[in-house]
């Protein structure tokens, strides 16, 4: 790495591994981040886009098509088994997304504190460009039987209660039993929307059984609900610390290096009062001698602490994947990012890919990047991970102009390009697809899938196949099954 003129120098990263129960936390530095400023056009016209294309989703068209009439459809997530394969279930593909009540009378920016978990389905093995252009999703309705879900909060203060982020995992390809594990969510409001307490946030298992004949698909159990984890103030902040605190979106896995021991990757930030300004100089992650480094009080005095992502690491104590330990988190981004969200661990030639989402606006002062992928790389689970694309971690930003203020998804900055919020949460499947939501298109909000793309993934970098699809965009909610159950009955 040669580096960019005016620009720090990013750090060195190895990508060795440690053992995942170790204490080694990677560092996603402010050196590492400012390598997505240093690759920014300071001078494109406002609102184009000023960020190297072969890392920027192409542009939803605004005459985008709907999923569904009556619900908001946004983070979505597939049917894996613990390599993260996705399977399609007796001839049918099926998907999960947070939804929310089109016709409740509320909008889409209210939806988080309505989020219930829906599902989809559609036949396997049609090409997208043969199915409809909305991707052909059948709406199988809600998963979890109306309030079950708050049997987690028995005993607490709270007035609302939301079904968020989170996997489904098939737990043996031969049989149709899966285990769903989630962020089960209670708010306690008052009439204005303020919280009286702090929001909880249980990761939380629910297990339940798949169902299909030939004419539908449909879910049986879910009536238990067991917490796994909430956050301990020691290794991962919570409510009593922060009431910002982020702890969400469960993925587990399988390390092929550690088979028969389950893992599990989440969104967490980083222990501690809110608002202690201890960033380090390991945090900023400049070389010795660098001339564009800041120093540790020069950071500190422009506020940057109050970001404080974690990407959270926890190990199943039992086979039935109901009781969890956290270890030490895998990456964290103190004095850069507060949110590294719904973090995937995507294991490719002998690689370990962390591939997470986060926002613009949740960038610490001073740095910068658009709402979209970001990647990390290393040699195990837990890895001196290398963020991928010349040391910077973006992988699929939105069309975005560093150059102008952020602006909103419910409030654009006229100034701004009017795909900066196109998509989000994002899911790398296998192949190199990824799938998302539409947020915001020209001022048009979505909350339905987006066209799905394919990234080529080399090592630590990455780039967005044009080939693939329209110009790179493929179908609308192109979700496809890499393999089918091994139970098909025959229809
Ligand atoms: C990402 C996200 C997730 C969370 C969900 C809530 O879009 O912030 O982290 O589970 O949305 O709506």
């Amino acid at each position: 790495l040669t580096g960019v003129p005016g620009f720090p120098l990013p750090t060195i990263h190895t990508q060795q591994a440690y053992a995942p129960d170790g204490d080694f936390t990677a560092r996603w530095t402010r050196a590492d981040a400012l390598q997505i400023k240093a690759h920014s056009n300071p001078s494109v016209s406002a609102g184009q886009n000023s960020l190297p294309s072969q890392l920027i989703m192409p542009g939803i068209p605004a005459d985008f098509p709907t999923i569904n009439p009556d619900v908001w459809v946004w983070d979505t997530w597939t049917l894996i088994d613990k390599h993260a394969d996705q399977f399609s279930y007796n001839g049918w593909e099926v998907i999960f997304c947070l939804t929310a009540d089109k016709n409740a009378g509320y909008g889409f920016d209210d939806r988080h504190t309505h989020a219930r978990i829906g599902f989809f389905y559609r036949r396997a093995g049609i090409r997208a460009d043969q199915r409809p252009a909305n991707g052909g999703w059948i709406y199988g309705g809600l998963l979890i039987p109306e309030g079950a879900q708050e049997q987690v909060f028995k005993g607490t203060a709270y007035t609302i209660t939301a079904e968020w982020s989170g996997s489904m995992r098939l737990l043996d390809p031969r049989d149709n039993k899966v285990s769903l594990f989630y962020t089960d969510m209670a708010f306690n409001r008052d009439a204005s929307g303020q919280d009286i307490t702090p929001a909880q946030a249980v990761i939380t298992q629910s297990l339940g059984q798949i169902h299909a004949d030939f004419n539908h698909v449909w879910f049986t159990g879910f009536t238990t609900h067991t917490p796994l984890l909430r956050p301990d103030g020691v290794l991962y902040q919570n409510g009593a610390q922060n009431p910002y605190y982020n702890f969400r979106d469960p993925f587990t896995f399988e390390d092929p290096n550690h088979p028969g021991v389950n893992y599990m990757v989440f969104e967490g930030n980083t222990a501690g009062q809110r608002g202690v300004a201890n960033c380090t100089a390991e945090d900023l992650g400049y070389r010795p001698n660098d001339p564009h480094a800041e120093t540790v009080q020069q950071v500190l005095d422009s506020g940057a602490y109050y970001q404080k992502a974690a990407i959270g690491l926890a190990v199943a104590e039992d086979s039935s994947l109901s009781k969890w330990k956290f270890l030490t988190p895998l990456i964290s981004a103190n004095c850069v990012n507060d949110q590294t969200e719904r973090p995937q661990m995507y294991i490719k030639n002998g690689k370990y890919y962390i591939f997470t989402i986060s926002h613009r606006t949740t960038y610490a002062a001073g740095v910068d990047g658009p709402d979209g992928v970001y990647g990390f790389v290393g040699n195990g689970i837990r890895s001196d991970f290398q963020p991928m694309n010349y040391g910077s971690g973006l992988v699929l930003g939105n069309p975005t102009d560093l150059n102008q203020a952020a602006g909103t998804d419910y409030d654009a900055n006229p100034q701004q390009n009017p795909r900066a919020f196109q998509s989000y949460s994002h899911y790398v499947m296998p192949g190199g697809l990824v799938e998302s939501f539409i947020d915001t298109v020209e001022n048009r909000r979505g909350g339905t899938l987006s066209p799905t793309v394919k990234l080529g993934i080399h090592a630590d970098a990455s780039a967005v196949d044009l080939r693939y699809g329209n110009g790179g965009l493929g179908g609308y909610g192109d979700i496809p099954a890499n393999r089918a159950d091994t139970n098909v009955s025959a229809f």
